[in-house]
């Protein structure tokens, strides 16, 4: 037990996988296995993020769970609203249909798909702006690490979006601390790398707001039932954002139950 008052969360990142038919089938595997063996909603928040074309059948597939599991859309347009921005998907949109909480800052999102600070700041003002929950994703690359700037390059993109964060919004944010060396290679950051790294994120926020000794931060990177345990019992680490070990519900389920236990 740490002590912190924080409800963990536990986000499955399917990024762009799986088939409808296998993802149906990790829903129902994963609705079974908390059938069986419930996890108490006050002590694990769960979300899954789908790519956006199944996000309503995910959540339709959800509703008969015996608890609450979020829909999380992977990404919102920096544009808001309606309007003629062909491909776009707003956040005034997802929430049309029900869908309250989003990714942001994913680091393939700002490696691939040119999600700077600018689109970044436009995308959160955007979310909160509809009512949405923000799960912003921050994380250094190897080289970052390795020239000893980790601290400096997270802290900056914690305060990049600062601005276009309301004081009372800042209870809609949730961070993510995934540090992209060890993004799908298996490698994870050691308890002790990722808990110094919570603890200056922690540190940071609460020189931003108020309300920084209650935002949950997560950390995802290679996060498999191996070691959840040992990265839910940092006190800092407040969840996690789970790509690979996902898309299989026993394992995602495993990271789910060592993150409720260990709390
Ligand atoms: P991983 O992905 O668990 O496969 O490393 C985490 C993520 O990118 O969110």
């Amino acid at each position: 037990m740490s002590g912190s008052t924080i409800t963990p969360w536990v986000v499955g990142n399917w990024k762009m996988n799986p088939i409808k038919a296998d993802a149906l089938q990790l829903v129902e595997n994963f609705k079974h296995l908390l059938q069986t063996n419930p996890i108490d909603e006050n002590k694990c928040h769960l979300g899954i993020a789908p790519i956006s074309i199944a996000l309503p059948m995910v959540q339709a597939n959800f509703s008969s769970a015996n608890r609450a599991i979020y829909t999380v859309a992977q990404d919102v347009s920096k544009v808001a609203g309606t309007g003629a921005y062909t491909g776009e998907l707003s956040a005034e949109l997802l929430v049309d249909s029900q869908i309250h909480y989003v990714l942001i800052g994913h680091s393939e999102r700002r490696e691939f798909f040119a999600d700077d600070a600018a689109a970044l700041k436009k995308k959160i003002g955007n979310a909160l702006n509809a009512g949405m929950t923000v799960i912003y994703c921050v994380g250094e690359s190897l080289e970052q690490r390795e020239a000893c700037q980790a601290e400096t390059v997270v802290l900056q993109q914690i305060c990049d979006i600062a601005s276009v964060v309301e004081s009372e919004q800042w209870e809609k944010i949730v961070i993510a601390y995934e540090p992209i060396w060890a993004i799908g290679t298996g490698k994870t950051a050691s308890p002790e790398d990722a808990q110094a790294m919570h603890a200056k994120i922690r540190e940071g926020l609460t020189q931003i707001t108020a309300k920084g000794a209650n935002i949950a931060i997560l950390y995802g990177g290679s996060v498999k039932p191996e070691n959840a345990v040992e990265l839910a019992a940092c006190p800092d680490i407040n969840g996690a954002l789970v790509g690979g070990a996902s898309l299989n519900a026993e394992s995602f389920y495993q990271i789910a139950q060592a993150f409720a236990n260990t709390k």
